[in-house]
């Protein structure tokens, strides 16, 4: 099988589980057009990719990776509003409080959010309940105060601009990275059990890997929102300008976000070299590269 096809794979798995969540209108009808709206699936991919890596079927992650997928859609949501980014378009759709009005989206991301959690902690196959209790804490440390709320107040609120890459790439670790870094995580909790043979080696690998993808993938992120176009895309280009926003590009230029970007995305692979992985991770090291070269 290609990776290509195995990345299909893992996206159709979680798609299928995510499409049974949250049946019936009003609020629950809210929830799903942002959910089910598409999108590259890339945290629930990640999930499933870890798990296997460490020696695991895939589907013992997938409570934890529907549940990645919840909070994420539930940050878009809100990053959308007017009081934030502003934007009107979102994989490829109006976003959530255009289609809905402000009420309605910011309370169907809170309702992701709180679905997340018990998403997790109801997850089957773990009659100890230690894996979803420490993937429920590394959810939550990775979306709150410590990390992707902190990074959108810092994006959107915080008095300084960034004034050197540095600084932007602590804003870009927190308000991306940490929850990519949860839901590569949450793949070896799943795997591990959560018990005492848990190999903090690949659990510290999978964090070291979803650290470098995630700067690089906030870099591609500011670097398509200058060169792609909406219909590629699927939401606005030119946002962050508009936002007077200082991102990689403006501190930069472009080609040096693309140097960065393939300096983060090698980072990122050769941090899994330094586990002893059950599995073969083989496949994550070929999605860092996808990701890198992505148009959308
Ligand atoms: C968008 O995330 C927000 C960022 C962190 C840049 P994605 O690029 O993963 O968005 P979807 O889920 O594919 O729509
Ligand atoms: C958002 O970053 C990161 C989140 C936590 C949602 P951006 O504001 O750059 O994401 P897009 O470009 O709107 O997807
Ligand atoms: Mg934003
Ligand atoms: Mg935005
Ligand atoms: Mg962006």
């Amino acid at each position: 099988m290609t990776f290509e096809a195995r990345y299909e794979g893992y996206k159709a798995l979680a798609e299928k589980r995510l499409a049974g969540f949250f049946p019936g209108g009003g609020l629950y009808e809210v929830m799903r057009y942002s959910l089910l709206a598409g999108g590259k699936r890339i945290r629930p991919v990640l999930a499933l990719a870890f798990c296997e890596a460490a020696g695991a079927p895939a589907e013992r992650a997938l409570d934890f990776a529907c549940a990645v997928e919840m909070l994420h859609t539930y940050s878009l949501i809100h990053d959308d509003l007017p009081c934030m980014d502003d934007d009107d378009l979102r994989r490829g759709k109006p976003t959530c409080h255009k289609v809905y009005g402000e009420t309605a989206a910011v309370l169907a991301g809170d309702a992701l959010q709180a679905a997340a959690f018990a998403t997790v902690l109801r997850a089957n196959g773990f009659p100890d309940g230690e894996a979803p209790r420490q993937a429920a804490l590394a959810l939550a440390e990775a979306a709150g105060e410590r990390g992707m709320c902190l990074g959108q107040y810092w994006d959107t609120l915080g008095t300084d601009a960034p004034d050197s890459l540095e600084v932007l790439d602590r804003v870009h670790d927190r308000k991306t990275g940490d929850l990519l870094r949860a839901s590569c995580a949450m793949g070896v909790i799943a795997a591990m059990g959560g018990g005492a043979d848990a190999d903090p080696a690949c659990l510290a690998a999978a964090r070291d890997y979803a650290g470098h993808l995630g700067l690089a993938f906030q870099i591609r992120d500011d670097v398509l929102d200058v060169t792609s176009t909406p219909e590629t895309l699927g939401k606005p280009i030119g946002s962050d300008a508009q936002q007077g926003k200082v991102t990689y590009v403006t501190l930069a230029g472009v080609e040096e976000s693309e140097r960065a970007v393939a300096r983060h995305t090698r980072l990122a692979q050769e941090a899994l070299d330094r586990a002893a992985w059950r599995g073969d991770p083989a496949f994550l090291r070929w999605l860092a590269d996808r990701l890198a070269q992505r148009n959308y």
